[in-house]
């Protein structure tokens, strides 16, 4: 059974508490994002296997630790998990980017699939599929799906906020992958909104509605 975690590192929580006020702006929105993937990419890769390294230094030669085992790729679900990507790539710049477009049918709830676009060798990779908001976990159940299919091993999940539903969902569908969410929250609403939550992700971060 893949791990869930729940990454509340202090500064993690406090930039979450900023971004949860509906008075925050889209500018600071979008700042606080970008830092909290950031930050959280550093808890995520807290485990990435290194290997020996030999280097000349000026004053000798020493074995030292590099990284080692599968090149990363960050997949945002479109359009909210955008907001995650620059964060990720600040700290891991040589990650690719693979693209899946996921819309959510506002009647039934249900996630319809619309845009695929991944780098090749998905199976030798680690994936972080990333989504500011694990709800209903319809998506990002869609979601890895989508990868699988096309050769997906190792897939961590990177979510801000997490409904209890939607962890349960997503582990219940694919056992094998780790979650990490910057905060559990309480229950979705009858709309399929994480209470108390920060209201729609991608409104907030892109200044739409
Ligand atoms: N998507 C969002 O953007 N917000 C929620 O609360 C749930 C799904």
């Amino acid at each position: 059974m893949g791990k869930f975690e729940v990454l509340d590192h202090p500064l993690i929580q406090h930039k979450l508490t900023i971004i949860r006020d509906k008075n925050c702006g889209t500018r600071e929105f979008r700042q606080c994002v970008d830092e909290i993937a950031a930050l959280m990419a550093y808890e995520v890769s807290r485990e990435m296997p290194l290997e020996d390294v030999e280097v000349q230094t000026p004053m000798g030669v020493t074995t030292k630790k590099r990284l080692a085992g599968k090149k990363v790729v960050v997949v945002p679900i479109l359009r909210a998990g955008l907001g995650m990507v620059e964060g990720i790539l600040n700290l891991i710049p040589a990650a690719k980017v693979g693209h899946i477009g996921m819309y959510r049918d506002e009647e039934t709830m249900q996630p319809h699939e619309y845009f695929v676009k991944m780098p090749s060798d998905l199976a030798n990779r680690e994936i972080f599929i990333v989504d500011p908001m694990l709800a209903t976990g319809g998506s990002a159940i869609m979601a890895v799906d989508a990868l699988k299919k096309r050769g997906a091993q190792s897939i961590k999940f990177v979510c801000l906020v997490a409904a209890p539903e939607g962890v349960e969902a997503l582990r219940k569908a694919h056992p094998d992958i780790d979650i990490f969410a910057a905060a559990l929250d309480e229950r979705l609403d009858e709309n399929g909104y994480i209470v108390p939550g920060l209201g729609d992700a991608g409104d907030r971060l892109f200044g739409t509605k």
